[in-house]
Parts: structure tokens; C-alpha cells; sequence
């Protein structure tokens, strides 16, 4: 018999902490009582890049504080929690590690069930907390450290139908933020300069002359340095007109991959409910504007922000829906670096700046 579940679900694979509360009632609806994200960029930002002995340090010292708040913003004790839903990997593992030791710790002194929560499932079932999307649906996961493509038909059912061999996506526009003199998070800081463009500077559209769905951008970031050096050679420096245009050349050119490589996905998986994205680079609005184009007629769902970047409500929630079709974990959850969603398929040879992924 159905019954209303409350999880509180810890997340710490990267560089946020996370606590969250969320209920899934009766009917499989889902209410987000309280999420808790206690960032890290500060601490990481003179290395440009997430350093992981910090990481999970910062994780240990900060995860306690992230589920009392959590608790107490949702206005409940752990007591009224059902279970404890906790991301168990893929990750850094240190950090993963500290989650899932906060998660024992209070699941042996409360008795409550654990469950161990893969944090690709977490965004992958995102739109069925926001939006109550029915299986089945395809998800494009595009952040700084994932790039897939996920046929998703129920919590524990995944198919992979490709993804990036080498950078994601996020990572790029990254890296190309770095090449053009941009500040960082690059994602938002090209997306603007973009917005500045007159004209365009073609690049290149890597892999769209081979069939399937998987990507690759690294060399679309080799092409925008190219052309960078190209320009500083024949003008003594980067206009800012020129660096407007190679913006916007780069993001056409990452949003013109991602929506063919979506245009295929969704030919490949007939009878889907809808088309959903989730990750930072979700963000963007030309990929928005192109991934809504190919989705039509069928629904194109992107989540509130907040929801598409990594955070614990989407932890409680994956958590919820395992615990609802009978999963349960216990004291022997082990902590995985490395935890494929689609156990069939053949695991990525790529990998993101955050490491492999899956
Ligand atoms: O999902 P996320 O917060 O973190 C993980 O990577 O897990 O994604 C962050 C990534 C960064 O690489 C950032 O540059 C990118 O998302 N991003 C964007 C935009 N906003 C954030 N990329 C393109 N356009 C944006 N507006
Ligand atoms: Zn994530």
C-alpha cells in the first residue's frame, strides 16, 4: 500500500555540500521541504579547479552542519524521516565518503533504512520531483562533469545511448573562458560575451559526421584556440568585437552538436514522455531555445537552476523513489569512485575535469 515518505538526503560527490528534505506523497507526487547546498568555490578558486583532498575535507567539517540546517528548515527532527537516501557515488571519493559515514552514523543510531542513491540517478529523476514526468523519458545530462544521454524508464533502469569521449561540455565553455581572457564559471561568462556578437566565427562540429549519439568537444576548444592565436597574430591582440564572435561561433557550434546528437537520441527511443535536460550548462539559453526545437512536438523539461546543478533535494527525492519500489541498503553501502547507471552498456572511455563519471 502506498504510503506518504519523507528522506532527508545528504550529497557531497563534488564540491557542494548538500542536505535535503523532500516528501513523496501517496500518489508519487514530490514536495521539497528544505535543500541546503553549501558551496566550495572559495576554497578551490586559486587552483582553478576543484583540488579533492580539500574537497573532502571541506565535506567532513561541513556535512553535520548541512543536515541540521536542512532539518531544522523543514521544521522536522530525523524522527519523522523514513529513511536517509545518500549519494554513494560516482565521485571524488573522499568526498563521497563523508556523506555516506554522516549517513551511517545516523542511520545506525536512529535505526532508520539507508539508501544508497547513484548521483546520476539523482538528476536523471530530477524531472519527475519538479514536473512529475512519467517513465518513460530521455534526459541529457550536460554539467562540467557529465555528458549523456539517458533513457530513463524507471528508478533502477537506465540506458546509456552515448555521451562525450572526452570533455564535457561545461568543461569547455570552461576552458574556452580561460583561453578568451573570461572569468570563471566560463559556462555564463561566454553565454554573455556571445551576447555581444555582430557577426560569427564557424567552427568546426565534431563527430556529427558519424552516426550514434556520442560527442566530443575537446577539439572544438583546440579549434577556438586556433582561431584565438589566428586573430592576435593578424591584429596584435583579441578585439572585443572578434572575442564576441568566436563566443558565439563556440556556443553555436556546442548547441548545434547537442541538438542533432538530441534530434538522434529521441529518433532512437520511440514511445518517451518527454525530453528533459539537467546539469549547469542547461543554463544556456541558445542550447535551451535549439533542445526545445528538436524536442517538438514532444515536452522539452529543464528543471529550475537550482535543481539542475548538484544538490541533496534531488538525492532525497532518488532516494525516495528506490525506497517506494523496495530498495533498502544497510551498514555495508559501500562508497563507489565509479558507478555506471546502465549497467549493459559499455562504461565511457572519457572523462571530465571532475574525473570519470560513469
Ligand atoms: O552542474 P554543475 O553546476 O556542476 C557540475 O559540473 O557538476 O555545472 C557547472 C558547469 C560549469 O562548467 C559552468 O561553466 C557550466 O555548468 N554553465 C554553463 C552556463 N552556466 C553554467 N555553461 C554554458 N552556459 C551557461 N549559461
Ligand atoms: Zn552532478
Amino acid at each position: 500500500m502506498a504510503q506518504d515518505l519523507t528522506l532527508l538526503g545528504l550529497e557531497s560527490s563534488c564540491d557542494d555540500t548538500a542536505a535535503a528534505v523532500v516528501r513523496r506523497d501517496a500518489t508519487g507526487r514530490g514536495t521539497i521541504l528544505s535543500s541546503v547546498v553549501l558551496g566550495q568555490d572559495d576554497l578551490h578558486a586559486a587552483f582553478g579547479g576543484v583540488v579533492p583532498e580539500i574537497a573532502a575535507r571541506a565535506h567532513a567539517e561541513k556535512i553535520d552542519i548541512a543536515v541540521e540546517r536542512a532539518l531544522a528548515q523543514a521544521d522536522l527532527s530525523l524522527a519523522a524521516c523514513d529513511a536517509i537516501a545518500v549519494t554513494a557515488g560516482p565521485g571524488l571519493i573522499g568526498g563521497v565518503l563523508a556523506a555516506v559515514m554522516c549517513a551511517k552514523g545516523l542511520s545506525a543510531a536512529t535505526g532508520l533504512p539507508l539508501i544508497g542513491v547513484n548521483h546520476l540517478a539523482g538528476h536523471a529523476l530530477t524531472p519527475r520531483l519538479t514536473d512529475g514526468v512519467a517513465y518513460p523519458y530521455l534526459m541529457l545530462l550536460v554539467s562540467g562533469g557529465h555528458c549523456q544521454f539517458l533513457h530513463v524508464a524507471g528508478p533502477d533502469s537506465y540506458t546509456r545511448l552515448g555521451g562525450t569521449i572526452d570533455d564535457a561540455p561545461g568543461e569547455a565553455f570552461d576552458k574556452v573562458a580561460r583561453l578568451l581572457g573570461l572569468p570563471q564559471p566560463g559556462g555564463p561568462a561566454v553565454e554573455a560575451c556571445a551576447a555581444e556578437a555582430t557577426g560569427t566565427i564557424r567552427l568546426p562540429r565534431p563527430l556529427l559526421d558519424r552516426p550514434g549519439c556520442d560527442m566530443s568537444f575537446s577539439g572544438l576548444k583546440t579549434a577556438v584556440l586556433r582561431k584565438r592565436d589566428a586573430i592576435v597574430a593578424e591584429h596584435g591582440g583579441l578585439p572585443r568585437a572578434l572575442r564576441a564572435d568566436l563566443c558565439h561561433g563556440f556556443q553555436t557550434a556546442v548547441a548545434d552538436v547537442l541538438a542533432e546528437k538530441t534530434r538522434r537520441a529521441i529518433a532512437a527511443t520511440p514511445g518517451i514522455t518527454a525530453l528533459a535536460v539537467a546539469g549547469g550548462v542547461a543554463a544556456n539559453r541558445t542550447l535551451r531555445t535549439a533542445l526545445e526545437g528538436v524536442a517538438a512536438p514532444l515536452p522539452f523539461i529543464a528543471p529550475p537552476l537550482r535543481l539542475c546543478t548538484d544538490n541533496a533535494a534531488m538525492i532525497a527525492w532518488a532516494g525516495a523513489e528506490r525506497f517506494a519500489s523496495g530498495h533498502r541498503d544497510d551498514l555495508t553501502l559501500a562508497a563507489r569512485p565509479r558507478w555506471p547507471l546502465d549497467r549493459v552498456s559499455a562504461p565511457m572511455l572519457g572523462s571530465g575535469k571532475r574525473g570519470a563519471k560513469a
